[in-house]
């Protein structure tokens, strides 16, 4: 019973675009993601969305964040690359170094937040098609405040709300969004551009000439840091050289059926972390 114009997703066609790994595959075909985040009470989201991007298949996975979260990080996923950023100035290079950047996760409001946004999305423009981005969490607060004079819209982004930051995204209150969620996205995606992510039971990946639906997932993703591995994923699967619409995509499928395997084991209490292996065993 979908409205007109608006399609089902089904994991298994969309895990065929991804390239196969051939014998001489290397990390450097396989695409490099930078997350940038982290402020103070917020290391943990840094941490599982540099793990997701890894878990899909990124190449190489790096994070800006706060010097107090590196050790933590490094202890929990030496793969990763952690660097300690002060501001602006010490991320210029990271993101000059990257095909991918998830901005937002644990990203928070402060001064170092702004900072980092600003200079995060003021380089992602000068990288055209090689910038593509994920928007996130604290991101999209930032984008609505004004913050470092981004203007939307932009082609190269890929925008994850929730319904509540759907909501101040559009200046309307969160119940609006709810009451009609797929004119909420297609609102959200004709004034921001790229795609937009509208997340929420029934999760819809809407881009300039498509609207879908995903039926995967479950009630025991309402959890902290769903979101976070969320982002991860579908900047692992952009740097993997994946379309922002197939990425997108591709991400919402695997990350809830991810949560359905995972929810097996029952659903409450069921953490993000809990996915990472169920989305390796679906990638195959
Ligand atoms: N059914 C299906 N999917 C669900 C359900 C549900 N009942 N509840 C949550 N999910 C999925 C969403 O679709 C989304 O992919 O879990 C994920 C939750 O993401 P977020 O709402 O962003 O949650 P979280 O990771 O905790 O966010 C962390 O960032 O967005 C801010 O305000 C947020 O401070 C919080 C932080
Ligand atoms: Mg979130």
């Amino acid at each position: 019973h979908l409205p007109p114009g608006v399609r089902r997703l089904e994991i298994r066609s969309l895990l065929a675009q991804l390239a196969p790994r051939l014998p001489d595959t290397h990390k450097g075909h396989c695409g490099r993601v930078l997350v940038v985040g982290g402020d103070h009470g917020m290391g943990g989201a840094t941490i599982m969305a540099s793990e997701a991007a890894l878990r899909c298949g990124a190449g190489l996975v790096s994070a800006a964040t706060r010097d107090v979260h590196v050790a933590a990080l490094l202890a929990r996923r030496p793969e990763v690359m952690a660097h300690a950023v002060r501001g602006g100035q010490d991320l210029a290079s990271l993101v000059a170094g990257t095909d991918v950047l998830a901005l937002g996760p644990g990203l928070g409001q402060s001064s170092w937040s702004e900072q980092l946004f600003q200079t995060a999305c003021a380089q992602a423009a000068c990288s055209g098609d090689a910038g593509a981005m994920v928007l996130d969490a604290d991101a999209l607060n930032l984008l609505v405040r004004g913050c470092g004079g981004v203007t939307p819209p932009r082609d190269n982004w890929v925008l994850t709300p929730h319904p509540g930051e759907a909501a101040r995204l559009l200046e309307t209150d969160t119940a609006s969004v709810q009451a009609d969620r797929y004119a909420a996205a297609r609102a959200l995606q004709s004034r921001y551009g790229g795609v937009v992510v509208l997340k929420g039971n029934g999760t819809l990946v809407c881009g300039a000439e498509l609207l879908l639906l995903s039926d995967y997932g479950n009630p025991g993703m309402a959890s902290g840091g769903m979101g976070d591995v969320l982002s991860g994923v579908i900047a692992g699967l952009l740097a993997q050289g994946l379309a922002p619409v197939d990425a997108a995509a591709l991400g919402v499928c695997l990350h809830g059926a991810a949560a359905d395997h995972a929810a097996a084991a029952g659903q409450r209490g069921l953490l993000a972390a809990d996915l990472m292996a169920p989305m390796r065993e679906l990638l195959g």
